[in-house]
């Protein structure tokens, strides 16, 4: 389709919203309207089930949707990312992260043999901790992985790790430092034992100052504990492997990225090397089958049916549409409680951007932002904003319809459930005045005072939910999930024709942090080219420098 089909499918859906904004209680209207709503607006993709039946989209507005992302070219642009065309074309690269996970890209054939041989040298190097083959430098075997790494370097492996719990191998703690805040690592190392730690440092370019300052603290660490021999207690992760063997990490204990998967998108590589290590290879290698189905699911299901795409299509709706400036992502489950972080980069990093891919100023608002956390826990601290708030918030829940303890924990986690589809459908129905007045006056309240509470007490409602749910949080479905939501926002970069895989904005900041902290090392360094703001502080800090010595 030519650009004034599109402006006119944009302008359809410009009309087509304010047509729906302007009725009452939209949703539960078209659950009275379209009683196959439920069944006809559920996807599912193996044991991962999207109930998108509480969203502000009939039938039309989906049609009108689907156009846009048929006129975007998606179809040619989703095959070409799995064929390994330069998708990150402002650094003229690939982004392959499905290969990882099995699929063979056609016009990178090398790519394939790469893989295997990344997973070999991961399940050969696994095998050996979890065997006690491989022992630190007094003979005793690991006990305890700490990985240093920061952005996709940490979050994915620390989500992951985090959510498979349940599969944890007994024995191996594992750890995550990532903040240049040496009370990070402290944390981390206060009652470690130095002869029972391997660290990995993960790092793809091994130029991160985070990870590299943490390293190096490390490295300190172990050699003040009495370590001797770093080999056999710092491995790395990374596509510099030149970098790595300077800093003291042994040529055969650095382990493969490459330049055609990115940071956020690299858990599924040697990344995901302390997943395997805090539960096993096999579970590891359930995790890139999860992701391999939704990739087939992706690469397959027609637009219509297909879960990540129409996830995109709903984010465009609200973000473009709606105006909704940010989506709340809520896990109800304790272990997915790192999930929004992670999702935070990968959308945000990703979707961030005021370009398009040649550079020029985007006509529409790009990524929005992600937040959320756990539930219950969020019903006591920012749902109070999502049901009462002037904003309109769409949110993703994620649910577990089995958990793996019994008895009482069982009942538990019924609660959670509960809770979970009570708050999805609080947001659909809300409480009008009249029915919080009726309560009130039910209670025994007087009528003067129940009149008044009551407008305190009204819910809007109308607020648009998905549910997401998963028969179990195994590493399979896990891997299905982070997979839907790189789709999804590969999808939404391709709507707003913006590069998904490249992070520029974030340069500026470490640029301009070198000087400054050189200021702050240096008192005699001037600050008069500073703007006045940072000047004044740079003096503030020198000051409370001198008194604390
Ligand atoms: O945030 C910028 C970024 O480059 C991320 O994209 C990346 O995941 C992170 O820093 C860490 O990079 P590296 O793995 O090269 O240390």
């Amino acid at each position: 389709m030519t650009r004034t089909e599109t402006q006119a499918i944009r302008q359809s859906l410009r009309q087509h919203q304010s047509q729906l904004a302007s009725q009452d209680s939209l949703l539960q209207t078209l659950f009275s309207k379209e009683p196959q709503r439920p069944s006809s607006m559920t996807l599912q993709c193996a044991s991962l089930h999207a109930d998108f039946s509480k969203n502000l989209i009939d039938r039309r507005g989906l049609q009108l949707l689907l156009s846009l992302a048929e006129q975007s070219g998606l179809d040619k642009q989703r095959q070409a990312l799995f064929d390994g065309a330069p998708a990150n074309n402002t650094e003229h690269r690939p982004a392959l992260h499905v290969a990882l996970r099995g699929h063979h890209p056609a016009l990178r054939p090398e790519i394939a043999d790469q893989v295997s041989t990344g997973l070999d040298r991961m399940q050969h190097f696994v095998g050996q901790v979890h065997s006690g083959q491989w022992r630190g430098d007094t003979g005793q075997p690991i006990r305890q992985i700490i990985n240093i790494g920061i952005g996709g370097s940490d979050l994915g492996p620390s989500m992951a790790t985090a959510a498979l719990r349940a599969w944890h191998r007994p024995g191996i703690n594992c750890h995550f430092v990532s903040n240049v805040d040496p009370a990070h690592l402290q944390n981390c190392l206060s009652g470690a034992d130095a002869a029972t730690t391997l660290f990995i440092v993960a790092s793809k370019s091994f130029g991160t100052l985070e990870t590299l300052e943490n390293a190096r603290l490390a490295r300190d660490w172990f050699k003040q504990q009495g370590g001797r021999d770093v080999a056999r207690h710092f491995v790395a992760v990374s596509s510099n492997p030149q970098a790595a063997h300077e800093f003291g990490i042994a040529a055969e204990n650095v382990f493969p990225m490459w330049n055609w998967v990115g940071g956020r998108f690299s858990l599924w590589s040697a990344i995901g090397l302390p997943i395997a290590l805090a539960t096993s290879m096999d579970v590891f290698r359930q995790l890139l089958a999860g992701a391999a189905q939704m990739d087939k699911h992706f690469l397959s299901a027609p637009f219509a049916e297909n879960m990540p795409i129409i996830m995109a299509l709903l984010s465009v709706w609200y973000r473009n549409y709606w105006g909704c400036g940010s989506q709340a992502i809520l896990p109800y489950a304790q272990d997915l409680h790192l999930f929004p972080a992670f999702l935070q980069q990968l959308d945000m990093e990703s979707l961030g951007k005021s370009t398009d891919r040649q550079g020029q100023p985007l006509a529409e608002r790009s990524g929005a932002v992600i937040w959320g956390s756990a539930g219950t826990n969020g019903q006591h601290s920012f749902h109070q904003l999502l049901h009462q708030g002037t904003d309109l918030i769409p949110a993703d829940f994620i649910a577990v319809r089995k958990f793996p303890g019994i008895g009482q924990s069982h009942l538990q986690h019924q609660h959670l459930l509960a809770n979970c589809l009570a708050q999805s459908r609080a947001l659909m129905l809300g409480k009008t005045e009249q029915q919080a007045y009726e309560e009130l006056l039910a209670s025994g309240m007087p009528d003067a005072e129940a009149r008044l509470l009551a407008r305190h007490k009204q819910v809007p409602g109308n607020r648009p939910s998905t549910v997401l749910l998963m028969d179990e949080l195994n590493p399979l479905n896990l891997g299905s999930l982070i997979a839907l939501y790189e789709h999804k926002v590969f999808v939404q970069g391709v709507l707003w024709e913006i590069n998904p895989f490249d992070q520029w904005g974030v340069e500026l900041g470490k640029q301009l942090s070198t000087p400054l902290f050189e200021a702050l090392s240096n008192e005699n360094l001037p600050t008069r080219d500073l703007d006045p703001s940072t000047a004044a502080l740079i003096e503030l800090c020198r000051q409370q420098d001198t008194h604390s010595e």
